[in-house]
C-alpha cells in the first residue's frame, strides 16, 4: 500500500524569526501515523529547520538543487550531496514556477532528477499545465511529455524512488482548485502511463495533488482513489492549517 504524504512547500517565504515561530507550531501538532510529512523550506533556513525539527517525524526538503551530485564549482547552487549532508531527505523538481519563471528545460531537469538519486535524495518531480492548455483540452498531452522527458532519459524505474506532484499551473496560490475528478483524472493518467512501462513502479509510486489545497478541500481531494496526499503552499506557513490537513490525509 502506498504511505500518504503531505508536503509543505515554504517557496520563498519567511525570516529566522517566523521560521522560529512556525517550527514550534509544528512541534506542538499532534500528527496521524500512517502519513508521511515533510517541509520544504527556503534554503537559507534548511538547517534551522533540520534543527528544530529534530526529534520529530516531519521530514526535511529543499526546492530546489544542482545538476550535478557532488560539490563543486557552480556558484550560487547547491548540491544534492550537500543537502543530504544537511539532513534534507527530498528536493522538488520542475516546479512550475521554476519550469516557467526560471526557465528551467525538460533537459535540466532530467539532470537535476537524476543527480538528487545520485546522492540519495527523493525527487518530488513536479508537473502540471496552464490554465491556456486546460481550456484547449491539452492537459493529459502537457503532463504526459513532462513525465514522458524523464522516463525517455532515466527509464520508467526512476519513478520507484521518487514521488510525483501534480500542480495545475492555473490553481497555484489563486484560490481555484482542480475538483477532486478533475485532479483524480489526471492522477490515473499518469498512473496508466507508468503502468504502460512498469505497472509495479506505477502502482508503488505517490501521486501528490498540489494548488490551493486547504483543510477545507483536502479531506475530498484525498479521498480520490489516486491521490496519495498534497504539495501544499500557502496553507503550509500556518502550522495549525497544516496540520488539519496532515490529519485529513490520515483519515
Ligand atoms: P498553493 O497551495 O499556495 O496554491 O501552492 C501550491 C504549490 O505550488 C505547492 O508547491
Amino acid at each position: 500500500m502506498r504511505r500518504t504524504m503531505v508536503a509543505g512547500n515554504w517557496k520563498m517565504h519567511g525570516t529566522r524569526a517566523s521560521v522560529a515561530e512556525l517550527i514550534d507550531g509544528l512541534r506542538e501538532l499532534a500528527l496521524p501515523g500512517g502519513v508521511d510529512v515533510a517541509v520544504f523550506p527556503p534554503l537559507l533556513h534548511v538547517s534551522q529547520v533540520v534543527d528544530g525539527l529534530k526529534g520529530t517525524s516531519i521530514q526535511v526538503g529543499a526546492q530546489n538543487a544542482a545538476v550535478q551530485s557532488g560539490q563543486g564549482a557552480l556558484t550560487g547552487e547547491v548540491a544534492p550531496s550537500q543537502l543530504i549532508d544537511a539532513g534534507c531527505a527530498y528536493v522538488l523538481v520542475g516546479h512550475s514556477e521554476r519550469r516557467q519563471l526560471m526557465g528551467e528545460s525538460d533537459q535540466m531537469l532530467n539532470r537535476k532528477f537524476a543527480a538528487a538519486q545520485a546522492s540519495g535524495l527523493i525527487p518530488v518531480f513536479c508537473v502540471g499545465e496552464t490554465l491556456e492548455q486546460r481550456e484547449l483540452g491539452k492537459t493529459i498531452e502537457v503532463v504526459s511529455r513532462q513525465l514522458d522527458s524523464i522516463i525517455g532519459e532515466l527509464g520508467v524505474d526512476a519513478f520507484a524512488s521518487a514521488v510525483i506532484a501534480y500542480e495545475p499551473v492555473w490553481a497555484i496560490g489563486t484560490g481555484l482548485t482542480a475538483t477532486p475528478q478533475q485532479a483524480q483524472d489526471v492522477h490515473a493518467a499518469i498512473r496508466a502511463q507508468l503502468a504502460e512501462k512498469n505497472s509495479e513502479v506505477a502502482q508503488g509510486v505517490r501521486l501528490l495533488y498540489g494548488g490551493s489545497v486547504k483543510a477545507a478541500n483536502a479531506v475530498e481531494l484525498f479521498g480520490m482513489p489516486d491521490i496519495d496526499g498534497g504539495l501544499i503552499g500557502g496553507a503550509s506557513l500556518n502550522a495549525d492549517e497544516f496540520g488539519a490537513i496532515c490529519r485529513a490525509a490520515g483519515n
